[in-house]
């Protein structure tokens, strides 16, 4: 499906809750968050119409994220529904990992076919302070988990707040050692995201160079993904930047977004979008379902405007609920 711009939308991200076992200072705030309640997600059979749809419209791709996708109890249901439709080639996961180790198995024999964990830091202390609970072990046996899985697909994502400056190199390790991909994302300005410090890719870059020598380029794209993927001497796997603000890659964006409450947002920064729960609630036909898709992918803003500081229009949801 093409987007007013001509830009393909091939890849869907889908957030099957806005609930999670941690509280990452980016993502949540302090005090907590109040969820939405049950009714409001998405049931198993609302997502699968919707995926359906989507695929039927030219979507390929689909990731659940959450919140914490692995606080669903049906997600691995969730996952093989979605393998199941006709177009969709491939169903991934971004999660925290905490609860992956257990529940791998059973996502694998569903269809999983690929795994993007966050991990900030690889210091217990500091996993504490950045996600508000001490459960760096099992985080940690999630990602065990999910490399020693064979043909997993398998990326952490790391966002360089100034405070994990020492981690980046340790966690830059983890694709020396590894065939995976260690991507670092810049900090985006939305939600809690706006009030922390952040570092550039170049910054990181510099870090990286000092300790393992001249990064080359690779020409791996990583998927269809706005990642930049470089490799140094000696490295297994990659090491990846996804610099929303440093370059701005809107121009090639493929991507639109389901919340958790059935809400098709299709730009990040932007409320813009449609409610696609309570049209399913009026009793609607795949027809309609499928317009009223198309209708918001026609007007899919053109470009984020995060180095610009806020607009009227501008999302005010929290990433917990987008799903990032
Ligand atoms: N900017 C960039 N990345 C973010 N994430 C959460 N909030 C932000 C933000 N403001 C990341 C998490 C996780 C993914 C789902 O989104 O670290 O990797
Ligand atoms: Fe949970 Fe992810 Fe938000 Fe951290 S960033 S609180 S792991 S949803």
């Amino acid at each position: 499906m093409l987007d007013g711009l001509g830009r393909s939308i091939d890849y869907l991200r889908v957030s099957i809750t806005d609930r999670c076992n941690l509280r990452c200072v980016y993502c949540m705030p302090c005090e907590g968050v109040e969820w939405v309640d049950h009714s409001a997600v998405l049931s198993y059979e609302e997502l699968i119409r919707l995926c359906r749809l989507f695929a039927e419209l030219g979507v390929t791709r689909v990731r659940l994220t959450g919140g914490e996708p692995l606080v669903r109890r049906d997600l691995d249901r969730i996952v093989r529904g979605i393998r199941a439709i006709p177009g969709i080639r491939a169903v991934t996961l971004t999660t925290n990992g905490v609860l992956l180790s257990e529940q791998l198995p059973g996502l694998l024999d569903a269809g999983l076919s690929g795994v993007n964990l966050s991990l900030d830091t690889l210091d217990r202390d500091q996993f504490q302070a950045i996600t508000r609970r001490d459960m760096l072990p099992a985080a940690l046996a999630g990602l065990n988990a999910a490399l020693a899985a064979p043909g997993l697909n398998v990326k952490l994502n790391c966002v360089p707040m100034g405070d994990n400056d020492a981690q980046l190199a340790p966690l830059a390790a983890l694709a020396r050692d590894h065939d995976m991909a260690v991507r670092f994302i810049e900090l985006m300005p939305i939600g809690l995201g706006s009030s922390l410090p952040r570092r550039t890719e170049a910054q990181v870059l510099e870090i990286l160079e000092a300790a393992y020598g001249p990064a080359r380029p690779t020409g791996w794209a990583g998927g269809a993904g706005p990642g930049r993927y470089v490799t140094f001497e000696g490295f297994r796997g990659r090491v990846g930047f996804i610099s929303a603000m440093t370059h701005q890659f809107c121009d090639q964006c493929n991507r639109v977004r389901l919340t958790a409450t059935g809400f098709l947002k299709t730009c990040l920064q932007y409320e813009a979008g449609v409610d696609l729960k309570s049209l399913l609630a009026g009793g609607v036909d795949d027809g309609a379902l499928r317009a009223a898709m198309e209708d918001a992918v026609r007007r899919k803003p053109a470009a984020h405007h995060f180095t610009e500081g806020r607009g009227d229009a501008d999302e005010r949801r929290n990433m917990n609920q987008i799903g990032g």
